[in-house]
């Protein structure tokens, strides 16, 4: 009785045997196990401000310095410059597209690195577009995003104090620098205010505006009354001194914040450099991107 009972048990056990053994290569035959490929995606708001991009592609330049075996693709978040660009013979994937490509070419892990200024609605929106990149079937399999240039207190500081030196040299202590950052009615905002306390701690004569959110030009125009001051530099807060800079800022309309400062007796220097052009500001995009790289150590 137990004789006959053993005959089919092991027959049993080598053909279980059997397909476990025929079944792994099956398997891996179907993208089981496929190389590790790591990337990386830079992701700019984007500008079409002709030459604008070069503050992009000096954080890029860095990005390539820090990384120089790893694959480096771009995005522009916004539809609107993408649409602009692409009627001009320049194609930009957003950052879906660029996603979807990556994932075509078998990439398994890419970090993400906005070069956004601070955590608000474009970088929200990004972190929603990473996640359903994560993990997709065939696709890649960790997708994760770096932080924008100011995230964390430490963020604030650095960030300050590499501004503080790259502050125009002939400017005299009683003139005034101000920042224009882009603001935005997304809680992120805080950002601009919070930089605002952290420069007054260094430099009481620096202050930061925006142009769609708080501090405001008339917040930062009563600032420059209370102090008596009659000169200000002006300096685009953001990675590229694209449109709002060109325009909103230095631009000979009635509301650019030079003229509005020539209105109050304020003589306005604007100085047209993005923050991506300064080597020193440029780093703090790329030391987010170390970090979130960093995440894949150890992944072979
Ligand atoms: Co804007």
């Amino acid at each position: 009785m137990n004789r006959v009972a053993i005959v089919p048990c092991l027959l049993c056990v080598s053909l279980l045997i059997c397909l476990i053994f025929s079944a792994i290569p099956v398997f891996a035959g179907h993208g089981g196990d496929r190389p590790v490929k790591k990337g990386i995606l830079l992701v700019g708001f984007g500008t079409s401000v002709p030459g604008a991009d070069a503050a992009l592609k000096n954080i890029e330049k860095l990005a390539k310095e820090a990384f120089p075996d790893t694959p480096i693709r771009w995005a522009y978040s916004s539809k609107k410059i993408r649409h602009k660009l692409a009627k001009q013979g320049t194609k930009i994937d957003s950052p879906a597209e660029a996603l979807a490509k990556m994932a075509d070419e078998d990439f398994t892990h890419v970090a993400v690195q906005p070069l956004y200024s601070i955590p608000g609605e474009e970088y929200h929106n990004l972190l929603q577009t990473v996640h359903r990149f994560s993990n997709m079937p065939k696709g890649i399999k960790r997708v994760i995003a770096g932080y924008p240039l100011m995230a964390t207190t430490e963020d604030m500081l650095d960030v300050r104090d590499s501004i503080l030196k790259i502050l125009p040299k002939e400017r005299k202590k009683d003139e005034a620098v101000v920042l224009m950052g882009h603001g935005t009615e997304h809680p992120g905002n805080i950002y601009y205010p919070g930089m605002q306390y952290f420069m007054s701690r260094k430099d009481p004569n620096v202050f930061v505006g925006t142009v769609e959110g708080t501090p405001s030009i008339d917040d930062v125009i009563a600032d420059l009354q209370a102090k008596d001051i009659k000169r200000a530099y002006l300096i685009p807060f953001m990675a590229v001194a694209g449109d709002h800079a060109h325009n909103d800022m230095a631009g000979d309309e009635d509301d650019s914040w030079k003229n509005i400062m020539k209105k109050n007796s304020i003589e306005a220097v604007p100085v047209l450099v993005g923050m991506g052009s300064r080597d020193n500001v440029a780093s703090i995009w790329v030391d987010h991107l170390k970090t979130a790289f960093a995440h894949f150590d150890g992944v072979q």
